[in-house]
């Protein structure tokens, strides 16, 4: 028989009084998963209670039932960040690791009722941002830098919001849900480029990159055809890619031309796409990072104001930079 794999997760993420749609595994010793709970039952403050005094505080959930935990965390995610007994630490990783998952899904299947559950989460993560001031900094420490589009997409849409909420004074929370659904999305339209391209190992040769170069437009179809679209969101998944020299595309768009929205998503991408590792290239630190992008991009692209607030995200850390 093949061997079961199982996810640990902290007992702290089950609510009370709701059903749960997966298998509860409690693991003894020498890794031997035991069956606790089957799927379709309550779980409740007395099953808790009895848990916590045998000291389990992580159960499993075996990998087959993966995407019905995932769903369980989208229906429940508003109330485990509204919870006040969960740590930052903890309420981050929650949130990372379940948006990074939904997020995976979304670029295999990139449709309506995908782009439906993105924008719930989305909202909740932007919800938690403008509030929760400690786990939006353990956010943006917890992300990873893999060559993933969608672990990308997650931290550009972490550090594009909470940058925003830095930067921008008496915006309306409604916008902030528009522009976090624009954030999280900017390069949906990868999905639509093959993946010998988007997954080349080694740089793209002329005709690779006008086909790379599509997907801002392909994102904003995508949007578009979703229902999900609004002007904001548009703007940043259209203009994420423009630079005030007019080098960037794909219209070209110089200076102020160039809305704010999509500058905010821009300097998140680059920072985010530097510091990632490629086998092409080594990983640069987020120090290093923000010192090469003030190097090269202040003045240039803008000003020292608006990269102090960015540089902000990083703590006393990244404020050496400045
Ligand atoms: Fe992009
Ligand atoms: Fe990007």
């Amino acid at each position: 028989m093949e061997q079961q794999s199982f996810l640990p997760v902290d007992l702290s993420v089950l609510r009370i009084d709701t059903l749960k749609p997966f298998d509860i595994y409690l693991c003894q010793k020498r890794q031997n998963y035991v069956l606790y709970s089957s799927k379709g039952t309550y779980f409740t403050s007395e099953v808790k209670e009895k848990l916590l005094q045998n000291r389990v505080h992580t159960i499993y959930i075996p990998e087959d039932d993966r995407d019905l935990y995932q769903q369980y965390i989208e229906d429940n995610l508003q109330n485990i960040i509204q919870d006040n007994r969960i740590v930052s630490e903890q309420k981050s990783k929650i949130v990372y690791d379940s948006s990074r998952y939904l997020m995976e899904k979304l670029f295999d299947n990139p449709n309506i009722d995908m782009i439906g559950r993105t924008k719930k989460t989305v909202n909740n993560i932007v919800s938690l941002i403008l509030s929760d001031t400690a786990t939006t900094n353990h956010l943006i420490r917890i992300t990873e830098y893999d060559y993933y589009t969608y672990t990308h997409s997650v931290n550009v849409g972490v550090f594009s919001v909470a940058f925003a909420r830095n930067l921008l004074q008496g915006i309306s929370e409604k916008i902030f849900y528009d522009l976090g659904l624009g954030f999280f999305l900017h390069d949906i339209g990868k999905s639509r480029i093959p993946l010998e391209i988007l997954n080349k190992k080694g740089p793209l040769n002329e005709e690779e990159w006008k086909i790379m170069k599509t997907h801002p437009e392909q994102g904003y179809n995508i949007l578009k055809e979703s229902g999900f679209i609004t002007r904001d969101s548009a703007i940043i998944v259209l203009q994420h890619h423009e630079r005030a020299d007019g080098s960037g595309y794909p219209q070209r768009l110089q200076g102020d031309r160039i809305n704010l929205y999509g500058k905010i998503c821009s300097v998140a991408d680059v920072f985010d796409a530097m510091t990632t590792k490629r086998c092409y290239q080594q990983a640069f630190s987020a120090f290093d990072t923000l010192n090469v992008i003030r190097d090269t991009l202040l003045q240039k692209e803008f000003d020292k104001d608006f990269f102090e607030k960015f540089v902000q995200l990083f703590g006393p850390e990244g404020m050496r930079v400045m």
